[in-house]
């Protein structure tokens, strides 16, 4: 089969589309046809080995951490799915990913794919909606009637984070570029901060909820937007200017530092809790996010899809940072978009 794999720690220049064995199904696992995947900015902060000291990989190895596809072969133990099934999901870090005709899963890590959505949807969605989900259900335990700022809003996270926000009845917030603004009222953002215009530290205050997916400076500007008591589930790491310098010295050490510290600060000064949140690969978790597909109140949006060839390509694409919705891998001819 065909996989694009990466050979060494790099550029974009170090994905290659190689011819690899088909892997067979083992326990608990099932064997999917791969029809879609898709880009996650994980997916090139691996490949540039910006995670090299949190997780060291076997090189050459598949990345790609969202699949859709059918299930050909089921492995021993498999209660959940047979051949012939449409499943999607977010499988885990530790295995070979899914930019790649064929992949062994782990069916805990499946569910069933929902109807309403192609191959190319399903797979715009596990990812994001798991981490969404975490941050926003899970973790912060977002009320009908409370106010929350998703941060990049017309992002892979945040365009979800919109909409299941709205749909737990929350006034959403969102920060966004001029030109992305129609897009995230579209999704059900009630306000919208263009943060090249205004400072959304200056314009908001009192919020129950912010959803934190910059970092940097942003990370202590949300601070200040909450009210007493609120919270903050954080998606991203990274330091701000006043503890840059520790991360090149001390290595993912200083990051986990450097959050711990950020946590007391929020609770000693404002009653906030912060959550660190890591997306969980669960296709349990991912059947709420099909209830609201089917629903009618969830739905991913593609910004552009890439042949499996151009995964490096797709990959410079997110890298610019501009992402409008989700970046999605075609595996097969029938799936490109027409
Ligand atoms: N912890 C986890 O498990 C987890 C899971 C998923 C993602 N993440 C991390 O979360 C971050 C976001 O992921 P993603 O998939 O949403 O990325 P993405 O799709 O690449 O995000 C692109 C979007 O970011 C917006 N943006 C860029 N700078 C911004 C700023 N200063 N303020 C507001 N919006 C800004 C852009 O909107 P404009 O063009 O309008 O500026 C663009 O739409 C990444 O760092 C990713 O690694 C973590």
């Amino acid at each position: 089969m065909r996989a694009v794999r990466m050979h060494a720690y790099g550029g974009p220049e170090v994905l290659q589309v190689d011819d690899v064995p088909t892997p067979t199904a083992g326990k608990g696992q099932v064997l999917v046809e791969i029809h879609a995947s898709s880009v996650n900015p994980v997916d090139w902060k691996i490949r540039s080995g910006g995670q090299r000291g949190l997780v060291r990989y076997r090189l050459p190895r598949t990345l790609g951490l969202d699949v859709s596809g059918v299930v050909v072969a089921v492995g021993p133990g498999v209660t959940r799915f047979q051949v012939g099934d449409a499943v999607y999901g977010s499988p885990n870090h530790t295995e070979d990913g899914c930019y790649a005709e064929y992949a062994a899963l782990p069916e805990a890590q499946l569910a069933a794919k929902p109807a309403q959505l192609t191959h190319l949807e399903a797979a715009a969605l596990p990812l994001v909606g798991l981490t969404a989900w975490e941050a926003l259900v899970r973790k912060a335990d977002l009320q009908p009637g409370e106010r929350v700022l998703i941060h990049a809003g017309a992002g892979g996270v945040g365009h979800v984070a919109i909409q299941i926000a709205k749909a737990r009845g929350a006034e959403v917030i969102t920060t966004c570029s001029a030109a992305n603004a129609e897009l995230v009222r579209s999704l059900g953002a009630d306000r919208v901060v263009d943060y090249r215009a205004e400072r959304f530290y200056e314009v908001l205050s009192d919020l129950d909820v912010v959803l934190e997916g910059v970092g940097g400076p942003v990370r202590d500007q949300s601070l200040a937007v909450l009210r007493r008591g609120g919270r903050m589930p954080s998606i991203v790491g990274g330091f701000p200017a006043y503890t840059k310098r520790l991360g090149p010295v001390l290595g993912p050490p200083a990051a986990l530092v450097d959050i711990a510290a950020f946590m007391v600060k929020a609770r000693l000064t404002k009653g906030v809790k912060v959550y660190q949140v890591m997306r969980p690969p669960r296709g349990d978790l991912l059947e709420a996010l099909s209830a609201l597909v089917e629903a009618g109140a969830l739905r991913p949006r593609i910004d552009r899809a890439f042949p499996l060839e151009a995964v490096a390509e797709a990959h410079r694409y997110s890298e610019t940072g501009r992402a409008r919705g989700k970046i999605v891998i075609a595996v097969r001819a029938s799936d490109q978009p027409q």
